[in-house]
């Protein structure tokens, strides 16, 4: 069952990170302790919170996500203090590890302690905790007083939300308010990582790169990859549940998206070829275009059922292939824009797995109908 459409009107009020006041954030403090839930910004990408102090704003949060219960939510912290009261013990590592990097995008799970409702770990026994760096998001928390619990802002199986209006396009009508604290700058969830698992396993890719994490972890395991054992390849998915999440289709526009994924196939030619064959059949095309390598054909730019987004580098004279923290940042947002132009077809060219690259194709394989 999902939260009527109709239940509230949703306001939105917007908060300067640089200007914060308490009195500013006094509506939504309100409805968190009366046990509503808000949705707000943080560097990663927009949450849908409520407090862990008050289960029923929990299941409101499932309820205006559509999210499947058996998913758990990420709690978030203002301070190391709240840690404590969430869990048990802290795995080998963890606190030199949070301690750097904190406040951030980095979730680490823990062995949960009774203070955090089941119904927040989906009955797991660890509980995934992060501090956001964005300054609304922790003032909101500190007022509250209580660890938020919240998941990405999106309807389920939706693109993440990176501005208030995307909130308010999916989760208008179904949530009482949205604090508007500008664009998330990374655009990407969290790293995910459970350092309780020998060798420590990467379960997410996200906005903190794996090769900064492996300065601090050489041995973190990277899921996604493979094991040493198996005969994949170098860069080659293997399908294996890692955390609950990651069995559900994710992240999808409404068109039908086509990944351009083996760098051979990324030359002006092919990509033309692959333009060609929805061309013809009259479809409205997206295309995200991230090569700054590639000059895309004028027939494709000029085509007006086709709309180009350009996250190739800026300045190309000297223009490396692609710039992974720009495709990043704007990947989600991107795949709406071109959803609202009614592209039928979206085509986006692939990147590198270094750094920002290993998010962004994670995301992309989950969400895409096709990888060629
Ligand atoms: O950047 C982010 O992490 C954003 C912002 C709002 O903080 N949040 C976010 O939450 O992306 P969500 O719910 O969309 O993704 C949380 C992921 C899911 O894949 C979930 O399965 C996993 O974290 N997760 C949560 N608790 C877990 C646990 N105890 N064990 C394993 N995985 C867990
Ligand atoms: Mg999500």
């Amino acid at each position: 069952m999902s939260r009527k459409a109709d239940s509230f009107k949703t306001q939105t009020i917007k908060i300067d990170r640089q200007q914060l006041g308490d009195n500013q954030f006094i509506p939504a403090v309100e409805l968190l302790r009366s046990g509503e839930v808000v949705g707000f910004p943080t560097e990663t990408v927009y949450g849908l919170g409520g407090l862990i102090t008050r289960p029923e704003a929990i299941g409101k949060i499932f309820e205006a996500k559509n999210r499947p219960p058996d998913n758990p939510l990420i709690v978030h912290i203002s301070d190391f203090q709240m840690l404590d009261e969430l869990v048990l013990e802290l795995p080998r590592g963890a606190e030199k590890l949070c301690r750097k990097f904190w406040p951030g995008p980095l979730t680490v799970l823990f062995k949960k302690s009774p203070l955090v409702p089941e119904i927040v770990t989906a009955g797991l026994s660890t509980v995934a905790v992060r501090m956001p760096s964005h300054q609304v998001a922790r003032k909101l928390i500190e007022l509250a007083g209580a660890p938020v619990a919240a998941p990405s802002a999106n309807l389920s199986g939706r693109p993440s939300p990176t501005t208030a209006e995307h909130v308010y396009h999916d989760l208008k009508g179904k949530i009482p308010l949205i604090i508007d604290g500008g664009k998330s700058e990374l655009g990407v969830e969290s790293t995910v990582i459970d350092l309780d698992r020998d060798p420590p396993v990467l379960l997410r890719p996200g906005g903190l790169n794996y090769e900064e994490l492996q300065q601090l972890i050489p041995q973190l395991e990277l899921v996604e990859r493979g094991s040493k054992n198996d005969d994949n390849l170098p860069g080659e998915l293997i399908e294996r549940p890692t955390t609950p999440g990651l069995k559900y289709k994710h992240y999808s526009p409404k068109a039908y998206l086509i990944l351009i994924e083996k760098p051979m196939a990324r030359t002006a030619g092919y990509l033309t070829k692959i333009w060609e064959k929805y061309h013809q059949k009259e479809k409205r095309v997206g295309w995200i275009h991230t090569s700054g390598k590639i000059e895309l054909p004028e027939e494709i730019k000029q085509d007006s059922r086709t709309s180009v987004v350009d996250l190739t580098p800026a300045g190309k004279l000297d223009s490396r292939e692609h710039d992974s923290k720009l495709v990043a940042r704007e990947l989600f947002a991107s795949l709406r824009a071109l959803d609202n132009k009614g592209s039928e077809v979206i085509v986006v060219e692939g990147i590198g797995y270094e750094k920002e690259g290993l998010a962004v194709m994670n995301r992309l394989k989950k969400a895409a109908s096709e990888i060629i």
